[in-house]
């Protein structure tokens, strides 16, 4: 069979949701262009990457493109999901074509990491790494938190400016437009039913907002640990919240928290995260040179002169810094900027690298 792989079109939307359901809905009455509505939106075909033989859809790749800042610094990241194959389909490279394409396409929009969810041997042939590690804590059921703290329902109207603007505090995010956030919080409802109730609260102190939550609650038909899946502002007020769950679930609540995030580890204490693993999501650095460019003013922070980073191959680069040169390619790139936990990083480098990671979890992908 011959295949063509290419980016999609606007009409090629109800084959990938079909597909998309296919794979990911089998057994859920849900629909994932229902759930995802930025991602399947006509708007965002051009963010498709679809393999065709025949006119028929058998492969597929979704990516959603953000602004972002990373420790004060602007750029661009796209978070990729949907990644599916036909069954019929499997094992014949098209995935693997699809993240090629999808990488050319989206550096050539200025996108210069690819935050792919999931971790399959697929992603880290293709070059994308772990780059970040979290505590996972249980919260106990009588915690109890100092504060005035009130707590109320977000509406996903009134309160989508205030959510942004608690947003915006973190040093590491999105840049989510307040029709995306207002989208993602009418969204939520859909995947109730099945997934169970995804909780968004406002927490205010003395009647002033100060943080926002959005809790995974009991994800699976009614079972399983409830997850806190995003969050923003004062971490003491979201720990309140939590502690006033009325319908705990059996299996309790969980708070995953990157090892970078200071504020909530600190408000945790003396509590001991019960498990440590990696984060959901693999990171591909796809534009080096870009990357370095737009992260140099944090480089500058800590050095004379920022890194130069080189492509002197197809996922290759060269990095310059206080007279040395070092080769590398795409995922050790990725490894030496973001990850702690990185096998090797040349001793001079460390003095800048690695930056804090990134937090795509809840519904960035709306
Ligand atoms: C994951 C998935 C998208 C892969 O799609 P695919 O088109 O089969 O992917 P590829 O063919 O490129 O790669 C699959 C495997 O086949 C191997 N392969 C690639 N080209 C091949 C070829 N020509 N002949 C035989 N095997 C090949 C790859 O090395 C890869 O092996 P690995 O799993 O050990 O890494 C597909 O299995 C799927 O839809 N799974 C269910 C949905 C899912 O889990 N999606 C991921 C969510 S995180």
């Amino acid at each position: 069979m011959s295949f063509t792989v290419r980016i999609a079109e606007p009409h090629d939307l109800d084959q990938i949701a079909r597909l998309s359901d296919r794979v990911f809905r089998s057994k859920r009455t849900t629909h994932m262009a229902e759930e995802f509505p930025h991602l399947y939106s006509p708007h965002n075909a051009r963010h498709w990457f679809v393999a065709e033989d025949g006119g028929q859809i058998r492969s597929i790749i979704g990516a959603m493109v953000w602004p972002a800042v990373i420790a004060g610094a602007r750029t661009r990241v796209a978070s990729v999901g949907s990644v599916a194959t036909d069954p019929d389909y499997r094992g014949q490279g098209l995935a693997s074509r699809l993240l090629y394409l999808a990488q050319s396409q989206l550096a050539a929009e200025a996108v210069r990491l690819m935050l792919i969810s999931g971790d399959l041997p697929l992603y880290l042939k293709f070059g994308a790494r772990s780059i970040g590690r979290v505590d996972w804590y249980a919260l106990p059921r009588n915690l109890a938190v100092a504060g005035r703290y009130s707590i109320r329902p977000i509406d996903p109207q009134d309160d989508a400016a205030i959510v942004a603007r608690l947003y915006q505090t973190r040093s590491t995010r999105f840049g989510r437009t307040l029709a995306q956030l207002r989208a993602m919080l009418v969204a939520q409802p859909i995947t109730q039913v099945e997934r169970g109730v995804k909780v968004a609260l406002l927490v205010l102190s003395d009647g002033v907002p100060v943080s926002y939550l959005i809790l995974n609650h009991r994800p699976f038909q009614g079972v399983g640990a409830s997850r806190l899946s995003e969050w923003a502002g004062d971490p003491k007020g979201v720990l309140h919240a939590l502690t006033q769950v009325s319908d705990w679930p059996e299996q309790g609540i969980r708070i995953p928290v990157l090892r970078e995030d200071l504020a909530m580890q600190g408000t945790l204490y003396p509590l001991k995260p019960d498990r440590r693993g990696p984060v959901s999501w693999l990171v591909k650095v796809i534009d080096g040179v870009g990357l370095a460019s737009d992260l140099a003013p944090i480089g500058t922070e800590q050095a004379a002169q920022p890194p130069r980073v080189l492509l002197t191959a197809p996922d290759t680069y060269a990095v310059e810094f206080n007279g040395q040169r070092w080769v590398v390619n795409a995922a050790e790139l990725t490894e030496w900027v973001f990850s702690e936990e990185t096998a090797y990083r040349p001793v001079p480098l460390e003095a800048i690298w690695p930056l804090p990671s990134l937090w795509p979890e809840g519904l960035n992908y709306i």
